[in-house]
C-alpha cells in the first residue's frame, strides 16, 4: 500500500525530533551513513533500557521458571546448518534490469496493491509478470530469486570454509544450544524457559521505515520448554503476556492486533504463529511474534551434535524431547512503536506544541528540575539541593537551567518528561515549596518540599 503524505510527514517529524533531541542518529552519519543502521543517543539509550528492564522484570526477575542468558553472537556454523537457517533463511529478491538496484519482490507486490501472503517464488514471479509490475524507478525487473540474509564472516586467521561463521539472525539459537547446560546446572522442572536480550543481524534487501527494518537490531526472546501435551495452554499464557507487556510500556491495546499466520507463511520451524501487529504511521506492521517451535530445534541440534537433548520427567518416569513456545520481541520496533504512539501535537497557551506522551515507566527523563532564573545563585543552589534529593529516589531526574523557563518546558515536552519542578523566589523566601508542572495538561501545582518526593512518585505510578 502506498503511504500518504500525512503518514510520510509524521515519520519525518518523528525522525527529525529523534535526531534534534538526542534519541536516535543515523549510523556512520559523517560518512554519509550505512543503510539499515542507526545509533542510539543518550535519550534513546535510556528509553531502550527502560523497555528492556520492564521486559526483563516481567519475564525473568518476577518469575521462578525463567533462566536468563547472554550467549555469544558468533556461533559454530553447525548451529545454523542444524537450525535450517543456512538453507532456508532468505527473502524473495528482484533486480531492476536497468539500474541493478535490488528490491524485495513481496514489497513491490504490496506497493501495487497485491497481497503476497502465501505466495511462493514462482507465484510472485508470475504475479509481477502478469501485472507488469516495474521497479520504483519505472524499469522492468528480472526473475524473483532467493537472497540469503545471514551475514557471513570468517573466524580466525585462515579464510577457509571451516572458519565460516555468521552474525546470528536470531538470539534463539544461543538458548537452544545451552538447553543441556541449564538442565545440568539448575535441574529445572518442566515447564521452564530461557530468556535473553541481544543483537541480531540480517542482511535485509530493503531496510526501511526508520528503525522498523534494519540490518542490525536487538531482540528480547524466550524459549519456553514444555511437555508436548501442554503447548496450547502455554501458548495461550504467552499470548496474554504479550498484551500485558504492551500495557507495561504504554502501548494502547487498540493499536495492537493479532494475526494468525497461515501455514504457508510460517517459518520452517513453526506449527503455529501469531504475529502481533502495531499501527505505525506507515501502516499495520509486525511488532512481535509468538511461535510454537515444537521440538524442531532441540531435535535438530541433538541430531547434528550427537548430544542427547532430551529431558527425563522424574514423576512420569519418561524421557522425551521438550517442545518449545517462543515469544519474540524486537527492541527497536518497540522503541519505534512507543515513539510514534507518544508523538503528539496540540496547542498550549495559543502556541503549537509538540510533545512525547510517554507512559512514565518508559520516559527517559522522569523529572526535570529548574531554578526559575539561572543567574541567581540562591535559586540555583536550592534547585541543585532539590535535584539531588529527588535523584536519590527517582534516578532518571535531570537538572536543566538552559534558556528561559518557556524554552525549558518546550524542550522537556519534546523529550517526554512527565513532570517539571521549578524552584522560584517563593521557595526560598516564603518556604512555600516548589511548582510541579504536568506535561500533558500544563497545569502547575504548588507542592511543599516535605511532600515533594511522595507527590512525584505518586504521579509517576
Ligand atoms: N526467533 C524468532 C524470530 O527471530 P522473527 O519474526 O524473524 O522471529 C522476531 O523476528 C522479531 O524481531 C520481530 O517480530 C521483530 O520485532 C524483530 N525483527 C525482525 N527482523 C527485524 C529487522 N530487520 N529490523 C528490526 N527488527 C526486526
Amino acid at each position: 500500500m502506498k503511504k500518504t503524505d500525512t503518514q510520510n510527514n509524521v515519520m519525518e517529524e518523528i525522525i527529525s525530533l529523534a535526531k534534534r533531541r538526542g534519541f536516535i542518529f543515523q549510523g556512520s552519519e559523517i560518512y554519509g551513513g550505512l543503510a539499515g543502521t542507526w545509533d542510539y543517543a543518550p535519550l534513546g539509550v535510556a528509553l531502550k533500557n527502560n523497555i528492556k528492564n520492564l521486559w526483563w522484570k516481567r519475564f525473568v526477575s518476577d518469575r521462578e521458571d525463567m533462566y536468563g542468558m547472554d550467549a555469544a553472537i558468533l556461533m559454530n556454523q553447525n548451529v545454523w546448518k542444524a537450525s535450517g537457517h543456512v538453507d532456508t533463511f532468505a527473502d524473495p529478491l528482484v533486480e531492476d534490469l536497468k539500474t541493478s538496484r535490488r528490491y524485495r519482490a513481496d514489497h513491490l507486490l504490496e506497493a501495487a496493491g497485491i497481497d503476497p501472503k502465501g505466495m511462493k517464488l514462482a507465484d510472485m514471479d508470475a504475479a509481477i509478470k502478469k501485472h507488469g509490475i516495474k521497479s520504483p524507478d519505472g524499469h522492468p525487473v528480472g526473475e524473483v530469486r532467493h537472497f540469503k540474509m545471514m551475514f557471513k564472516t570468517h573466524v580466525g586467521a585462515i579464510e577457509d570454509d571451516a572458519a565460516i561463521s555468521y552474525l546470528r539472525p536470531e538470539t534463539a539459537q544461543g538458548m537452544f544450544v545451552n538447553f543441556k547446560n541449564i538442565v545440568d546446572t539448575f535441574h529445572p522442572k518442566l515447564p521452564f524457559g530461557m530468556a535473553q536480550i541481544g543483537k541480531a543481524f540480517r542482511n535485509e534487501i530493503a531496510p526501511r521505515d526508520f528503525t522498523f527494518r534494519t540490518r542490525e537490531f536487538e531482540q528480547m526472546e524466550i524459549e519456553y520448554f514444555v511437555a508436548p501435551s501442554d503447548w496450547e495452554k502455554i501458548f495461550e499464557h504467552f499470548r496474554q503476556q504479550v498484551h500485558a507487556f504492551t500495557d507495561d510500556i504504554g502501548l494502547p491495546n487498540t493499536k495492537v492486533h493479532e494475526l494468525e499466520v497461515a501455514d504457508e507463511d510460517r517459518a520452517h520451524y513453526s506449527k503455529r504463529t501469531i504475529d502481533f501487529e502495531f499501527d505505525y504511521p506507515f501502516g499495520k506492521k509486525e511488532l512481535y511474534g509468538l511461535a510454537y517451535r515444537t521440538d524442531f530445534d532441540l531435535k535438530a541440534h541433538a541430531d547434528k551434535s550427537t548430544v542427547d537433548l532430551s529431558y527425563f520427567d522424574e514423576e512420569a518416569k519418561t524421557r522425551f524431547v521438550p517442545h518449545c513456545i517462543e515469544p519474540s520481541f524486537g527492541v527497536d520496533r518497540t522503541v519505534l512503536a512507543v515513539l510514534t504512539d507518544a508523538y503528539t501535537e496540540d496547542s498550549m497557551a495559543g502556541e503549537k506544541r509538540v510533545f512525547l506522551k510517554f507512559k512514565p515507566s518508559v520516559a527517559p527523563v522522569k523529572v526535570a528540575v529548574f531554578p526559575l532564573l539561572k543567574n541567581k545563585p540562591d535559586l540555583v543552589a536550592k534547585a541543585r539541593e532539590v535535584y539531588n534529593q529527588i535523584r536519590k529516589v527517582i534516578p532518571q531526574t535531570m537538572f536543566d537551567d538552559n534558556g528561559n523557563i518557556g524554552k525549558r518546558y518546550r524542550r522537556q515536552d519534546e523529550i517526554g518528561t512527565p513532570l517539571c519542578v521549578t524552584v522560584d523566589f517563593d521557595t526560598i523566601e516564603q518556604g512555600t515549596g516548589v511548582t510541579v508542572r504536568d506535561r500533558d495538561t500544563g497545569v502547575q501545582q504548588r507542592v511543599p518540599l516535605e511532600n515533594l518526593i511522595a507527590y512525584l512518585s505518586d504521579k509517576l505510578n
